[in-house]
């Protein structure tokens, strides 16, 4: 069965990133000119989704405008003969069929997900984290989902990750088959170094399965009351195959503050209207910092 409908959790309270995220989803924060999520949804649309349902908390208002059209502004821009801008705001809307449905309490991504159950109806779905990026040739949900071809199981993004920083992700233990696909055996969220099963963590896309809501129905809530999706998949492992996908891509985390400014000027790099003048900008601060830590 094709895969065409996509989760995006975008409820989280972002506490990494307040005061920008009192008031406003940090999904909604801009790399460059595009908030976060649009990425993501870009992503899933070239990945062959489309069907799309955000899990939503507070700010709701400011992502469903976002994917909404708006007339008011259409028209000014058809009025001054913006057509360039006019076209980058149509296309947003049009991008694809996208649903809202309200996480009522925040109790982790493993409920956001949850919230899904009715609207994914018994199909296989694509799980993206709504503050991720993954810059990538070939769409990483794409990637996943060719391996979901193959083996009609779950299937998680992987990304091989330093020692020291493995107990801050869910880390599989598993066998790799063949190339970049893993078979998983089981899971550990935010292991000790120590006792790391494997270097390969999991990687903020999932392919999931319809099974995963009866699991999530069993998970006990952990720390701070919340539901893990890690631990889910945990239980999953123990009924049916699942598999890692070690992803040609580069993650970019716009949840927390250092990675959201280093992904601004990583983005704004590539973009022929802002390379050169940020280029010259780098460079005359990279000398300040290289002055400075002299004197120091
Ligand atoms: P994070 O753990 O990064 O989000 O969740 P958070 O809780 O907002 O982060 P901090 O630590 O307080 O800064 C990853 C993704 O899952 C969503 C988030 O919006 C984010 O896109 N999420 C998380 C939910 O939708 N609901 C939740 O209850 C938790």
């Amino acid at each position: 069965m094709k895969v065409t409908k996509a989760v995006i959790p975008a409820a989280g309270f972002g506490t990494r990133f307040l005061p920008a995220t009192k008031s406003q989803p940090k999904e909604m924060l801009p790399v460059v000119d595009t908030p976060v999520i649009q990425y993501v949804v870009e992503e899933a649309v070239a990945s062959g989704i489309t069907d799309i349902l955000m899990v939503i908390g507070r700010g709701k208002r400011a992502i469903e405008e976002h994917f909404d059209r708006s007339f008011e502004l259409e028209w000014e821009l058809e009025a001054k003969g913006k057509m360039a801008e006019l076209e980058t705001i149509r296309r947003i809307s049009d991008l694809a069929n996208i649903h809202f449905v309200w996480q009522k309490q925040m109790l982790g991504l493993g409920d956001a997900v949850r919230c899904a159950r009715a609207h994914v109806n018994n199909e296989p779905f694509a799980v993206l984290l709504g503050d991720t990026l993954m810059q990538a040739r070939v769409p990483a949900t794409r990637q996943l989902l060719e391996v979901h071809a193959r083996y009609h199981a779950c299937v998680v993004a992987l990304e091989e990750v330093a020692p020291a920083k493995v107990s801050s992700y869910g880390v599989i233990a598993g066998e790799r088959l063949d190339g970049r696909v893993w078979q998983v055996r089981d899971l550990v969220e935010k292991p000790r170094p120590e006792q790391a099963p494997s270097r390969m963590a999991v990687a903020s896309r999932y392919v999931l399965v319809p099974e995963i809501f009866e699991a999530l129905d069993r998970v006990r809530p952990g720390k701070g009351g919340e539901i893990q999706l890690t631990d889910a998949l945990r239980l999953l492992t123990h009924s049916q195959a699942m598999y890692g996908c070690q992803v040609d891509a580069v993650r970019h985390d716009a949840g927390n503050k250092l990675d959201f400014i280093k992904t601004n000027i990583l983005y704004a790099l590539t973009r022929r209207d802002l390379r050169a003048a940020l280029g010259d900008f780098i460079l005359e601060q990279a000398e300040q910092v290289r002055k400075s830590r002299g004197d120091a």
